[in-house]
């Protein structure tokens, strides 16, 4: 059986695969795969390792429907039609969990880099424009005691309210589909409706998958509820949010600050404006980018090839 793997991933996945008599063809050229490239290399295998945003659409899904399994390096899978998947009976894998923490920490950073402008000032010393001790510029806001709003309280949104909680004595809220009795019942967390979400959060930090339904919802509607002096955090999915409405809301000064990253299209161009603002962050989408997150990845995916090649359960399954 041969699996074709989309990016050089941690070696151990590798060893994983080839130890269970799999034949692993990686590519590992410094550029995104095309499309057509990666069909050719899939018609060619029987499984496909999936790092990145490859489109597994429609017609992908019909072309290589001989594939025994398609697992994703990511917890993410808004790349994947799900539903011809499961027509096709073709097996989708995904990596929950095990990426969790470095999710959170990463929004975790940017939320107190945003709210003191680090980024901004860092770039300002490079630039030679640190000339003296000024007590009225670079001015940030603290976090103490300020509310921390989870767009989508799954996994992730709990671990980046703990460490809230636990840095910060931040009072929770959530919008979420269901109730999360574990953040009720340990961090005080409260459900509240979309608007409450916008209205009364500090920060309002976005944990939720892209689907139709979070598709642009942080627009120009949504900012303009949003509390005055609040800061915007996406470490899920760029399209969550309408980049053009997030640059007028911060222009108006209608929302306080963003760190983002996640960004649409990714990468983001360098003459983007958002690079510019003080009090914005951007980074190249990073959630999970830790040795340990990557490496349990990279675990999670092999072991859904090899599940998924010997015609087994998967481990994980994408659970939608
Ligand atoms: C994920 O796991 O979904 C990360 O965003 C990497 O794509």
């Amino acid at each position: 059986m041969k699996v074709f793997v989309t990016r050089e991933i941690p070696e151990i996945g590798i060893k994983m695969m080839r130890e269970a008599g799999l034949e692993v063809t990686q590519w590992l050229e410094k550029r995104d795969l095309t499309q057509k490239e990666l069909i050719a290399y899939c018609l060619n295998h029987d499984a496909l390792l999936s790092s990145g945003a490859n489109k597994i659409d429609k017609i992908f899904l019909h072309k290589c429907s001989h594939l025994k399994v398609i697992a994703l390096l990511s917890v993410g899978y808004d790349n994947v039609d799900i539903e011809e998947a499961k027509k096709l009976a073709i097996p989708i894998g995904n990596t929950p969990g095990v990426l969790s923490g470095a999710t959170a920490d990463t929004a975790f950073l940017l939320m107190l880099a945003t709210s003191r402008k680090a980024f901004y000032n860092h770039k300002k010393i490079i630039k030679g424009e640190w000339e003296f001790f000024d007590p009225i510029v670079n001015l940030g806001i603290e976090l103490s005691n300020k509310t921390i709003g989870i767009f989508g309280l799954g996994k992730i949104g709990y671990v980046m309210a703990k460490r809230c909680v636990g840095a910060y004595d931040m009072r929770v809220i959530y919008h979420n589909r269901s109730h999360n009795k574990e953040a009720e019942q340990k961090l005080g967390a409260k459900k509240v409706s979309f608007e409450q979400l916008l209205e009364q959060s500090d920060v309002l930090s976005v944990h939720t998958a892209l689907t139709d339904a979070t598709k642009g919802i942080f627009n120009k509607d949504a900012f303009t509820k949003m509390k005055p002096g609040s800061i915007f955090i996406n470490t899920a999915r760029g399209a969550i949010h309408n980049e053009k409405d997030l640059i007028q809301a911060l222009e108006n000064k209608t929302i306080w600050g963003a760190g983002l990253d996640v960004t649409n299209p990714e990468p983001m161009l360098p003459d983007n404006p958002l690079l510019n603002m003080p009090n914005v962050c951007v980074l190249p989408h990073i959630g999970s980018a830790t040795i340990e997150a990557r490496t349990a990845m990279a675990k999670l995916a092999a072991a859904n090839i090899i599940a998924g090649v010997r015609g087994e359960k998967l481990p994980n399954p994408v659970e939608t």
